[in-house]
């Protein structure tokens, strides 16, 4: 009898940690790789954010566990900014706060999901979707999506997809990982399908909504049909926008038996998220909002960098998305060629491999994300170290033979 569960056997490992942990071994090992991989922004967390954590540990709220799901400053905290940034109003029994936005999906998932259950996932996807859904004992559905479309989803395709077994949709917009994000017409033509089908419940990831770049304007899909509202789960949090990865802090709003069933989990897994990360998070949320802005400006001349010069490459084609820090070229045309020492490139991850062994560049593979031949580009890192990068992957494709 195998001792590990066979719920186990049904997903796989991370593959963006998986590069990240092996570009930190190589970088560890003295080898220089420029790491590509991460998704998370490379600026420190705000000064405010930082100094209210440390009076919440000399306050002593560290030697406290606080209410399981989030203590009712923060939640107040969260109910303002929804209602600021996204015209949604949630009481503070409709919200919750977990250890990262990541746990709020899978818990959500978790609480939802039984066998058989289909939950929608365009692609390409962030790789923990479909992972989620099998730990959940559900079915990822993927949509597929294509570059000429700007990896945004076709209503027809979104409508063929549904089935009376679709329970959720995983909606994630600007996207991990093409960046790709939907203008109110298009968020529009995907609400529009979805109120013809009432058993659908949507899940909003809304994670790089701070990171649109081109006066482009987010809407979250909630806010655009009050039909839709009740069903859906909006979920953000503090990590990507306020420079909080390790923080480990993130949120929803939704209704309040679904909340309270996601509670009930996590009053019997982890119980309440850092009460100092909590405690830094009301400062992230209710201080000084302006470097959003001057941020987003960066990645914008960043993408714009990076867009360029990967667009250079024969072979190689590289949209330019509207938000978060990722682009997602494709490369068919350099399929089948092979490398200098004398390896085929078949697939994107043989891509990938070549690139980290002989450029020293690491990126994520495309077959993680549902979407070959491509690979994932994260360009939340300094120009310098950018510009190194596409000039090492530029000269690692002309090598091609
Ligand atoms: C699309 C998307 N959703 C959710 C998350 C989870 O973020 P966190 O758990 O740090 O809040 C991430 C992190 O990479 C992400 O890319």
């Amino acid at each position: 009898m195998a001792f590990l569960a066979d719920r186990l056997s049904r997903i796989k490992p991370s593959a963006t940690i998986a590069v990240t942990d092996k570009a930190r071994a190589l970088k560890a090992a003295g080898r220089d790789v420029i790491g590509l991989g991460a998704g998370e922004p490379d600026f420190d967390t705000p000064e405010n954010v930082k100094e209210a954590a440390v009076k919440a540990i000399r306050d002593g709220k560290a030697s406290k566990y606080t209410a399981v799901d989030g203590i009712a400053e923060l939640k107040a905290a969260v109910a303002r900014k929804f209602e600021r940034e996204n015209g949604l109003s949630y009481k503070p029994s409709q919200i919750i706060i977990s250890t990262g936005g990541k746990q709020v999906l899978y818990n959500a998932l978790v609480a939802t999901i039984n066998p058989g259950d289909e939950v929608i996932i365009p692609a390409p996807y962030w790789v923990s979707y479909p992972e989620m859904v099998l730990l959940a004992g559900g079915e990822p559905v993927a949509v597929p999506t294509t570059m000429e479309s700007g990896f945004k989803m076709k209503p027809e395709a979104l409508e063929k997809a549904i089935t009376p077994k679709t329970k959720w949709i995983i909606f994630n917009s600007p996207s991990n990982p093409t960046g790709a994000a939907y203008t109110r017409a298009e968020l529009k033509a995907v609400t529009d399908v979805l109120l013809r089908h009432p058993q659908v419940h949507v899940m909003a990831d809304d994670m790089y909504e701070h990171l649109v770049y081109d006066d482009f304007t987010f809407y979250s899909p909630a806010q655009l049909d009050p039909q839709l509202y009740g069903r859906t789960l909006t979920v953000n949090g503090c990590s990507k926008a306020y420079c909080m990865t390790g923080w480990r802090i993130g949120f929803a709003g939704g209704a309040s038996w679904l909340i309270k069933a996601i509670s009930k989990l996590q009053s019997q897994s982890t119980s309440n998220p850092c009460s100092i990360a909590q405690a830094a998070s009301v400062a992230a949320l209710t201080g000084p909002q302006d470097f959003l802005r001057e941020r987003s400006a960066r990645f914008q001349e960043r993408r714009d960098l990076v867009v360029s010069m990967l667009n250079q490459i024969n072979g190689m084609s590289c949209p330019r998305p509207e938000g978060a820090f990722y682009v997602y070229p494709e490369f068919a045309g350099l399929m089948g060629k092979t490398t200098p020492k004398g390896k085929t490139i078949a697939t994107d991850e043989d891509m990938v491999g070549y690139l980290l062994d002989d450029a020293r560049v690491a990126a994520v593979h495309g077959a993680a994300f549902g979407f070959s031949p491509a690979m994932r580009i994260s360009y939340a890192t300094s120009d310098e170290l950018l510009t190194e990068a596409c000039q090492r992957i530029q000269t690692a494709c002309a090598a091609l033979r």
